[in-house]
């Protein structure tokens, strides 16, 4: 699958595993998401332009380099909310800008029902944060809303896909790169990724 990232990082498998497991608590699935999310945001930014800069070191000048482009984090309510701390911490300077999707529970269409964006864009490179890709609908109307923004340089950083959220990404947005922990096998009847973790914003928040 062409621009489909599974993280090949043991630390990503191994915190994987542990947010799986349904008797992990709130508490410490919140410190997973924030932790996985940090460790894909990694992988992800690994093409991030930069500019030259000098240094000075306390013994002499060293040659260093700074960040180029503005960074937006755009986290689809409410799941991809844990997923912006962990990457506040690789770059606490990241706008973030909200985006409110509900899946609706009968036709598992996405509902947009929360956009703070400015008129203009104000980030070059977008990250859509969201920890769940299952029928792919909320992140293709997620990155139709960035791309009406006028961003042009958008990736998605998530933690499960289900084959068909990939799929639809890429029928409508093949440009756009999927960074993930891994692409589970399936979605049940009910719209939900199999095996994966159940519901991630309830599991964070505790709800549900
Ligand atoms: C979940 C998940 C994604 C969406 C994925 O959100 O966090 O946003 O469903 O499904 P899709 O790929 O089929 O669109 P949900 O609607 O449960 O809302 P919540 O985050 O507020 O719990």
């Amino acid at each position: 699958m062409n621009n489909v990232y599974p993280s090949p990082h043991p630390l990503v498998a191994h915190k994987l595993a542990l947010l799986r497991r349904k008797d992990t608590e709130s508490q410490h699935f919140r410190e997973l998401v924030r932790e996985i999310a940090a460790l894909l945001t990694y992988e992800a930014t690994a093409d991030l332009l930069t500019k030259p800069i000098s240094v000075e070191t306390p013994l002499a000048t060293a040659p260093g380099v700074e960040l180029q482009e503005n960074i937006g984090l755009v986290p689809i309510l409410r799941a991809g909310l844990g997923m912006v701390e962990g990457v506040w911490e690789l770059m606490p300077n990241a706008e973030v800008w909200h985006i409110g999707l509900y899946r609706d529970e009968r036709t598992l269409k996405p509902v947009e029902y929360y956009n703070k964006l400015p008129v203009a864009p104000t980030v070059s490179v977008t990250l859509i944060l969201d920890p769940m890709l299952a029928t792919g609908g909320s992140a293709v109307a997620t990155i139709d809303i960035l791309k009406r923004w006028g961003v042009t340089k958008i990736k998605f950083v998530g933690i499960l896909a289900a084959p068909q959220g990939i799929e639809l990404m890429q029928e409508h947005h093949p440009e756009v790169p999927i960074h993930l922990a891994v692409i589970d096998e399936c979605l049940n009847e009910h719209g939900f990724i199999i095996p994966g973790l159940g519901d991630a914003g309830d599991r964070q928040f505790g709800t549900g």
